[in-house]
Order: C-alpha cells, then structure tokens, then sequence
C-alpha cells in the first residue's frame, strides 16, 4: 500500500500516557451553548434554568460508567452535521425519504438533531458498538418514549451484525464523526469498505463527518494500551479513499478540509502533531 509505505520509515510518535486510558475530564460546565442547549430546550423540554444542572449531572454519572474522552470532555455536546454547507440539502433528502445513519452516534446527539429539524424518526438510524451508550443518550435527551429512531447495536468489524444484515446498500447518507481516526492505515481502509458497503450505490450518496486529523499524517502509537492509529491529513484522508474506490471498482468525489483544532485534550501531546480538525464529504459519482 503505497501512501502507508511512505511513513514506514517515520518513528512514530507516541501518544501520552493519559489518551486513550480515559483520563480525559474537564471541569464542569458554567455554560451549554447552542446548538446543544437548543436540543436540551426545545426537544428534551428542559428548563433553560436547568439546562447546565442536567448536562454536568450526566455527564459525572456518564463518565463513572464510560471512561471515554469524547464524555468526559463534553464532546457529546458538539453538533458536527450543523457544520456542514450541504446539511440543508441532506435534511431534505432524508424528509423525502433517504435513510440516514449516525454510525458510531454514542449518545446520539446528531440523530436528536435531525429529528429537531424535522427529519422523520423512521428514517433515522443510530448504530454503536455500545447499546449502553445509546440507551444513555435516552436519559440525556430524555426522549425514550418520544423519539421513535431505532438504535441498531453493531460492531464494525462483524459481518454478521443486524447492521450489515439488514442494512447493506440502504443508507443514502452516513454520518461519522470522531469514529474513523483511531486505526491504523490497513484497519481503516477495512473500515471504509465497510461503510461503503452499507450505502446506497445511487448516485450522490454520502458519507460525511469530522475527527482529529494532523497538518502532517503519522503513524501514533499508544504503548499504555497497545494500539496504534495513523493521524490523517487530509491529503491521506483523500488518498485512502482513492485507494479503497479503487479496490472497489467504485466513483468517489471525496472533499477534506482542515480547520483549527479547538478540543481541550491537546496539551500533553508532542508539538510535531500539530493537530486540526478534518472534514469531510465522500459522494457516489
Ligand atoms: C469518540 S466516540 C464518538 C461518538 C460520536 N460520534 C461523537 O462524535 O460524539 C466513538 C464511538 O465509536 C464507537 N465505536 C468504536 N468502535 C466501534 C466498532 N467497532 N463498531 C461500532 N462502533 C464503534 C464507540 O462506542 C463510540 O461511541
């Protein structure tokens, strides 16, 4: 594989002893900003008084069962598709009947999003490893009764999931943030296929989202927990992609953009990372 070859010869860098060994939380919230306080307010029905109370509650009680990051830090807070310039045009896609999918959701605040905006529940799919994420995300939005999207338990790498099983070809649009930077580069072009696989071949299907990326790709290792991951800029973002359409015999129009990486959990890394924030918007030609 050619674009990983070039970095074989790279040390990697090594990750702090803290990422990945869920060590990663933050003070609490004197303030839930929009978009998520919107949600809070106007879907959960929380009053705007209460809003900070419930937010920092659940995630102290969140954080004692999940020791991930993404909760200790408040990431489930962030609304990645609202970035988007063609999220108007996906909303509209999904009320005239696309199936969209948030894989990798968590506690599925994306999903809550769209179902705000209008998007009709039915079609509307969450999918995660963890159930119990999912389920948590019922306490969060305080929506068991009223949501109405089915959140589908599905490891990535099981071919036999429910996912893969029921699913495979339907989804015209698949949002994944913060989900397809933790593998290596072989583990990733799988994973890509993967989800390639569960989108509809019509044209102008879409796979969309954000993660950590770095200005230079790199091999990371995690030496505490012994994983390793490749950091992706976005012009191996890209390539990645041209190498699993390739593989595929499959069109691609893949766009990577870079913006400043504003999370909180960058300081203890190495300065060589340079970290930024990758989006990305993957069509069917
Ligand atoms: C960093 S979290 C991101 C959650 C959410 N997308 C967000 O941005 O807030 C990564 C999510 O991917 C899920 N995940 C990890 N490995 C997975 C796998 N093999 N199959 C399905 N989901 C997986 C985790 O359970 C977790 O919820």
């Amino acid at each position: 594989m050619a674009i990983a070859d070039d970095f074989q010869d790279d040390a990697p860098v090594e990750a702090p002893p803290g990422v990945m060994n869920a060590k990663s939380i933050c003070d609490p919230l004197t303030e839930v900003i929009d978009p998520a306080r919107a949600i809070f307010e106007k879907w959960s029905k929380i009053p705007a008084c209460e809003v900070v109370e419930h937010v920092n509650n659940m995630r102290d009680r969140a954080y004692e069962v999940f020791r991930m990051p993404h909760i200790g830090l408040y990431g489930f807070l962030n609304i990645n598709l609202l970035d988007f310039d063609c999220y108007p045009e996906i909303l509209e896609s999904i009320k005239k009947g696309a199936l969209f999918l948030d894989l990798g959701c968590g506690f599925g605040q994306e999903v809550r999003q769209v179902v705000l905006d209008g998007g009709p529940p039915a079609n509307i799919f969450g999918a995660d490893l963890s159930n119990d994420l999912m389920d948590f995300g019922h306490e969060l939005f305080l929506d068991k009764e009223k949501l109405g999207v089915r959140f589908v338990q599905s490891d990535i790498f099981d071919h036999q999931s429910t996912l893969r099983l029921e699913f495979r070809g339907r989804f015209q649009v698949i949002h994944a943030s913060n989900f397809f930077h933790v593998w290596p580069w072989a583990t990733t072009i799988e994973v890509a296929k993967y989800v390639l696989d569960q989108l509809s071949d019509k044209p102008g299907s879409v796979i969309l989202g954000t993660q950590v990326g770095t200005k230079k790709a790199k091999n990371v290792r995690f030496p505490h927990v012994n994983k390793s991951a490749f950091f992706h800029s976005t012009e191996t973002w890209k390539k990645l992609w041209a190498v699993v359409a390739q593989e595929m015999a499959i069109q691609l129009d893949v766009q990577a953009t870079e913006s400043d990486f504003t999370d909180q959990d960058k300081n203890d890394w190495p300065e060589e990372l340079e970290f930024v924030r990758l989006r990305f918007v993957i069509r069917r030609v």
